[in-house]
């Protein structure tokens, strides 16, 4: 990989509703063999780390969860530098205690998408290890920062990655929660695995927007309140951000650092 390996360390991919994060930002138009990413890619210093920031879903919103392009989207925060991730996504509760408003920092992710291109390593044999997708330090220093802060926070959980863009029947809803789900959403997969395969360090926040169609007593969900939600507690949610890429140690020696080794880097 070439390009501007210097510039940044830590990125953060905002979610629906987090379009912007950093003051005095420096834009970088990045591009790689995958494409250009969803948007510009702003850099900025958070106390001593140099930090990038990336709409996951671009600035204004013109990729569905289905069409962002997720490889590129990696691969140029690698390009800048970054070795750890934070991605903040909006997700639904599928238990009835994880209401509108919850963070959940989660643990253990169940692929349920499908048709989307999940590798950069479509030749030869690249099989990472996978079992935990998230970063270890990271998800302590969210758990920490949260509970500096007094944010209220639920550390652990199974987020169900669905296609969508279309939300879950009931049925699907209650067999995720059935199966292990804590929570549901539609952008976690394939980036967990695509920050794997670049041995990069990725941690999820998430910010749940609503409960689920298969929660008791709930009507299904709407896209409008998704987007409510969020907008109600992207000030919180920021506050988080900034404490957090401050707070990770730059020299942090996780399972994430080592998933290639003893093998030919891309
Ligand atoms: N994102 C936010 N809420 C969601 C839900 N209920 N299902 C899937 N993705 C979501």
């Amino acid at each position: 990989m070439t390009g501007l390996n210097t510039t940044a360390e830590v990125a953060v991919i905002g979610g629906s509703g987090l379009y912007a994060l950093l003051e005095d930002a420096e834009e970088y138009t990045v591009d790689t063999p995958f494409g250009p990413p969803s948007d510009v890619i702003t850099v900025a210093r958070v106390a001593d780390r140099r930090v990038a920031f990336l709409p996951r879903h671009g600035r204004d919103h013109r990729f569905p969860p289905h069409k962002i392009p997720y490889r590129a989207n990696l691969w140029a925060l690698r390009a800048l530098g970054a070795r750890q991730v934070v991605a903040p996504c909006a997700v639904g509760g599928l238990r009835p205690e994880l209401g509108a408003g919850s963070f959940v920092v989660p643990d253990q992710l169940i692929d349920r998408t499908s048709g989307r291109a999940q590798t950069f390593y479509d030749e030869g044999a690249v099989h990472v290890n996978f079992a935990d997708p998230y970063c270890p330090v990271g998800r302590r220093t969210v758990v920490e920062r949260a509970a500096t802060k007094g944010i209220p926070l639920t550390d652990g959980g199974t987020m169900v990655v669905i296609e969508g863009p279309r939300f879950s029947t009931r049925a699907e809803s209650r067999w995720y929660a059935s199966i292990g789900g804590a929570v549901v959403n539609m952008t976690g997969h394939p980036e967990a695995v695509l920050a794997r395969e670049l041995a990069l360090c990725y941690t999820a926040i998430a910010l749940v927007t609503d409960l689920d169609a298969g929660v008791e007593g709930e009507q299904g969900v709407t896209q409008e309140e998704v987007f409510r939600v969020f907008a109600e507690n992207t000030e919180r949610l920021r506050g988080l951000l900034l404490d957090v890429v401050a707070a990770l140690p730059a020299e942090a020696d996780c399972p994430c650092r080592h998933a290639l080794d003893g093998v030919e880097p891309l």
